[in-house]
């Protein structure tokens, strides 16, 4: 598969980057397939469908496709019932094809962004659904490919892009944002204590065009007792970055804005998330919905993965479920 670097190169407004001179004496390493090809491990698989409930002859939404896992055991569960399968990344959309093959007859697949989960179900022609799954974040395949730039491991462009059709990536901001929005994002979004630190350092050694140079930059940024820290010294700035790259927290907003639009009374949603920000907000939306009689809370407290999953899926160590159900 043939990446198209131009845009990268130039950023996404077309303009050059500050220093690109520079930046062209050092090529982006190409690694055209993904390193790992082994597929996402889905979390709290039984867990979550068991609160979806699933009936043979339902309809449900996976808005989240990803890696096809959650989806393809409700399609096991179908009968004359039908699966729609949103994803933002084209790639997971077409790898799915492929992987559930087998189910076509009852599954359709959208490119899109699950923001838009009303406008998406309305263009399905599905009635209102039994039940809507999201299970947010990055799938494995995403971060296992060097050439998408989510990991700080592997050598790639600074990208992040979930839709490679979308406008800013990565090296945008961290080329071209002004030191104190960069400090913002680590501090809002990454939770980073050493957010300013980090920004000042990112800001000093422009350009970067590769995902090391960058891990290299903050690892460095951050004081030597990070020794202790129990994460990569950079898992916090990229998750970060990773987040305002692709809005997730806006786009998990206007899904909780609008999802209970396409259930049906007694349908279910049940969401999974990665990050302390998307639960607080899965948390308080449900809240919202109970307190409105629009729906009734079935996780009175939040759900979390065994030690066993943690053990055989280290991926799921951070995940809570949440579900609820339309009234
Ligand atoms: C954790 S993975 C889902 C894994 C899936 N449940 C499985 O079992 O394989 C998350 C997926 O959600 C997609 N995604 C993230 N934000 C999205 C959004 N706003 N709209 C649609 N898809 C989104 C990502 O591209 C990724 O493929």
């Amino acid at each position: 598969m043939q990446r198209d670097d131009t845009k990268r190169e130039t950023g996404s407004s077309g303009k050059r980057f500050a220093g690109d001179e520079h930046a062209e004496s050092q090529p982006v390493p190409r690694i055209p397939y993904p390193i790992s090809r082994e597929l996402h491990v889905p979390v709290l698989l039984h867990e979550a469908l068991d609160f979806l409930r699933i009936q043979p002859d339902g309809n449900y939404i996976d808005a989240t496709l990803g890696g096809g896992g959650h989806a393809q055991e409700i399609l096991k569960r179908l009968g004359s019932g039908r699966l729609l399968a949103i994803d933002r990344d084209p790639n997971a959309v077409e790898a799915a094809r492929v992987k559930l093959a087998e189910f076509s007859g009852k599954l359709m697949m959208q490119h899109g962004n699950f923001a838009q989960i009303d406008e998406l179900h309305a263009a399905s022609g599905l009635p209102p659904v039994d039940g809507v799954i999201a299970d947010l974040g990055l799938s494995s395949m995403q971060l296992d490919d060097a050439s998408r730039g989510f990991s700080f491991n592997l050598p790639g462009p600074l990208d992040m892009r979930m839709d490679p059709e979308s406008e800013t990536t990565a090296a945008d901001l961290v080329n071209r944002a002004p030191e104190r929005d960069l400090a913002d994002i680590f501090f809002e979004l990454g939770e980073e204590r050493h957010s300013r630190r980090i920004a000042r350092a990112i800001v000093k050694a422009r350009p970067y065009r590769v995902t090391t140079e960058l891990a290299q930059v903050v690892t460095r940024a951050i004081p030597s007792r990070a020794g202790l820290h129990q994460i990569h010294p950079a898992t916090r700035a990229f998750m970060a970055l990773r987040l305002a790259v692709n809005q997730e927290l806006e786009n998990l907003d206007e899904f909780l804005g609008r999802v209970l639009t396409v259930v049906r009374p007694g349908g279910r949603v049940v969401i999974l998330s990665f990050h302390s920000l998307e639960d607080r907000r899965v948390k308080q939306a449900f809240r919202r919905w109970q307190g409105e009689g629009r729906a009734t809370i079935l996780t009175r407290k939040v759900v979390r993965p065994g030690e066993e999953e943690i053990r055989s899926n280290p991926r799921a160590r951070s995940a809570k479920l949440r579900a609820a159900e339309k009234c």
